[in-house]
């Protein structure tokens, strides 16, 4: 290392110094010597800035100027990166385009901002000639946007396929293991601290959508804000789905799924969604357990290709932030920024495909029907499918209820368009005997 000693540092400064911010403080100290043999050069944390100074984080800051001033640390010369750990998108869009706007290169894990704001954000980078960075925002620690950015460049990319949420998976893996109700596994995973204590984001999908919209665009050079994402979360999965899950040889996962789609006449679309999804027991996404991520990226050159490691965390996360410092380190030593476009494609190639509708879905189903325990009933709801055309595989109920209670009744179909099935539950529920919407959960089974 002292080879290397004549060549100046690169300053960082950070921006939010919670549980990812304390981790890049603590790896860029414990590795610092590792990263400084790896760059030819050290990597210096100059400065932080967030609103508690008072919190003993367990690290030593005692060499780092610490104050609650982002926007001297923004101004500050002796920062070259600003990493912004705050979250959100208020203050860390006006710190994002503030840094920008000095001419400093961004470090982020904020999924959230991005998926809303990339274009704007990105913009702004490309025109002052700065980095924007955010492995750390897509499955924590696993570096699969690196993967997909730049290791399959060469690919046409046809799927991709993640447990993108730490939260659900866990929250799913118990109340498989438990058999327990959704309400009670969620709070247990609170006080555990796997969810957060509004766990909004987490099990309605939303931040699996933040994440699958960085990735397909990366993927297919898809102008997309999660928005465009149709998102249903992990509410409302009862125990008896994950009983009928293993009686049937699969699993229950959260799944965000993007894939390549192209019209009759060639046209590129895309299919993106985030649901509760039924996969082969056997498959590796069906046994990424507890709060593990796993994205699976099928290129047409390379095939199918599986990431798997801690999607948050404090280290996990911080080795994301870091590895985007070092490599934009490596940059700012080159002399030239922008060596890879932020999404893999330059922001003048990318396009607004069109999304496919879930109506025009193709596959097994999985429903489960709530209805009073009455002859005729079944008839019905078999009826309401057969005249769409959806046919039924096999048919489930269990036990029997008093008059007036309800029993879930679980159908596979044969594989059947979308639009039929969700045609026929429209009109079994506004049936007085079914007391409660009708549940589908769909089955993947090409992974
Ligand atoms: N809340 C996320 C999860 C981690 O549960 O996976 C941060 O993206």
């Amino acid at each position: 290392m002292s080879s290397n000693a004549s060549v100046a540092p690169v300053g960082v400064g950070l921006i939010g110094l919670g549980t990812i911010g304390t981790g890049v403080a603590k790896v860029l100290a414990e590795n610092a010597a590792v990263i400084e043999q790896r760059l030819g050069f050290p990597l210096r944390l100059v400065r932080i800035a967030d609103l508690d100074l008072e919190t003993d984080r367990g690290v030593d800051l005692s060499e780092i100027r610490f104050d609650s001033d982002s926007d001297g640390l923004i101004a500050d010369p002796e920062v070259d990166i600003v990493i912004e750990l705050i979250g959100g998108y208020g203050i860390a869009k006006k710190i994002t385009l503030a840094a920008i706007d000095a001419g400093k290169h961004v470090v982020t894990a904020n999924k959230a901002l991005l998926a809303l704001h990339g274009e704007e954000i990105f913009g702004a980078a490309q025109g002052k000639g700065v980095d924007v960075a955010f492995e750390a925002a897509v499955g924590g620690g696993i570096p699969v946007l690196r993967a997909v950015r730049e290791g399959l460049a060469a690919n046409q990319i046809e799927s991709v396929l993640g447990i993108l949420n730490g939260t659900t998976n866990y929250v799913l893996t118990e109340m498989e293991r438990t058999g327990e109700a959704f309400d009670e596994v969620l709070k247990r995973a609170q006080e555990l601290g796997y969810a957060e204590a509004d766990p909004t984001f987490d099990v309605d999908g939303i931040d699996a959508a933040h994440k699958l919209a960085l990735l397909a665009a990366m993927a297919f050079g898809a102008k997309m804000t999660f928005e465009d994402i149709p998102t249903e979360g992990i509410r409302g999965l009862l125990p008896i789905d994950f009983e009928m899950a293993e009686h049937l040889g699969y699993r229950l996962k959260l799944l965000g799924i993007a894939k390549s789609l192209h019209d009759a006449d060639g046209s590129p679309r895309i299919d993106a969604r985030i649901h509760p999804t039924m996969v082969p027991a056997d498959s590796m996404l069906a046994n990424v357990d507890g709060a593990m991520n796993a994205v699976a990226v099928t290129g047409n050159a390379v095939g199918p290709t599986l990431y798997y490691g801690a999607g948050a965390g404090e280290l996990p996360t911080a080795s994301a932030v870091v590895g985007d410092l070092m490599e934009i380190a490596r940059e700012i030593r080159r002399g030239r920024a922008g060596r890879v476009a932020p999404l893999s494609y330059p922001a003048n190639e990318l396009v607004a495909l069109p999304l496919a509708g879930t109506g025009e879905l193709f596959g097994r189903c999985y429903l489960r029907f709530t209805a009073l325990d009455r002859p005729g009933v079944l008839a019905h709801i078999t009826g309401a499918l057969g005249e769409r055309g959806v046919g039924i595989e096999s048919v489930f109920q269990e036990g029997h209820a008093e008059e007036g209670d309800s029993v879930p009744v679980v159908m596979l179909t044969h594989p059947a368009r979308e639009e039929a099935i969700r045609e026929a539950i429209d009109e079994i529920d506004r049936h007085s005997h079914v007391t409660e919407p009708t549940r589908l959960i769909r089955i993947e089974e090409e992974l």
